[in-house]
């Protein structure tokens, strides 16, 4: 979410552009329903139902890269969010003032064919079809807004770090328990189709309670699978530990730091899976 170089000249100064929907390929678009395909080989059954009822209502899968302004239409109707076009990756304050007045900055670009699987940076199909859609919930469209806030306030603090874990282990990497079994919610599990059958099903990550101090002390990944996933029982459970509560004697606690490994597990935590991290020690992605 954060990084970035120099404001390229076509941004303007809240870093969006024009997504240029008229300039995409054929080709473009064709990787679009590669991917769409890809992914509903394996989601029926593994992503949350809330996420699958926000693919069908924003009809992302209607064929080509979805056109931002009636997309945006469309969600704006169900929970005031927008989506607007950045060029990659922006500054943490202008994603954070996005957030926090209901737009969503996504990737315009879309990956090549030969990188369908793993890529650094976050496209339009990472950004679009693994975040919008549970923009269409109200309470996790209410807790993305509450972040972006926090994400701002945060800045007071030297607690970027311990925030961005929370975004992390929730919006990207997150996990929810449903009286049918595990389910996905995270863009990052959603919009890869091996993590999103190594989330749910392989023996290696941990799977743990969501408890919000115990996550955001803990250090991650960005170039591989998750040690390990955070589960949570609701949304409104996420909602009401987040935005009920006050970040900054937490932060003075954590002082910018991650006191546990990725892979840890400590006493205290409601532990679903215990890992063998069988997949990390074997060396991971290689
Ligand atoms: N309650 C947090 C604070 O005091 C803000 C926040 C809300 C952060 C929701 C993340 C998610 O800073
Ligand atoms: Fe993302």
């Amino acid at each position: 979410m954060s990084n970035h170089s120099e404001k390229p000249a076509n941004a303007r100064d809240d870093w969006t552009i024009d997504q240029g929907w008229s300039d995409y390929t054929a080709d473009e678009h064709v990787v679009w329903d590669l991917l769409y395909k890809r992914q509903m080989d394996v989601l029926p059954g593994r992503a949350a139902p809330e996420f699958l009822e926000g693919l069908k209502a924003l009809d992302l899968g209607k064929g080509g890269i979805p056109e931002f302004e009636a997309m945006s239409d469309e969600l704006e109707s169900l929970t005031g969010w927008r989506v607007v076009a950045v060029p990659g990756l922006v500054p943490d304050e202008v994603f954070f003032d996005h957030l926090a007045n209901r737009r969503f900055p996504a990737g315009q670009f879309i990956r090549k064919r030969n990188e369908l699987d793993y890529l650094q940076e976050p496209d339009v199909f990472h950004d679009v079809f693994g975040h919008v859609p549970m923009l269409t919930n109200p309470v996790f469209a209410d807790y993305m807004e509450a972040y972006g806030k926090g994400g701002l306030r945060s800045l007071d603090f030297a607690a970027l770090k311990n925030l961005a874990a929370l975004y992390w282990y929730t919006v990207e990497f997150g996990l929810i328990q449903t009286d049918e079994g595990l389910r996905i919610y995270g863009a990052g599990i959603v919009s890869s189709k091996t993590e999103s059958i190594f989330a749910l099903e392989d023996p290696s990550p941990n799977r743990i309670g969501f408890d919000l101090e115990r996550l955001m002390k803990t250090d991650y990944r960005i170039d591989d699978f998750q040690q390990t996933y955070f589960v949570i029982d609701s949304y409104k459970q996420l909602f009401d530990a987040t935005v009920k509560t006050d970040f900054a004697p937490i932060y003075d606690r954590m002082q910018g730091k991650f006191a546990l490994k990725p892979e840890d597990v400590v006493a205290n935590d409601a532990v679903i899976t215990r890992g063998s991290q069988a997949y990390a020690k074997a060396g991971g992605r290689l």
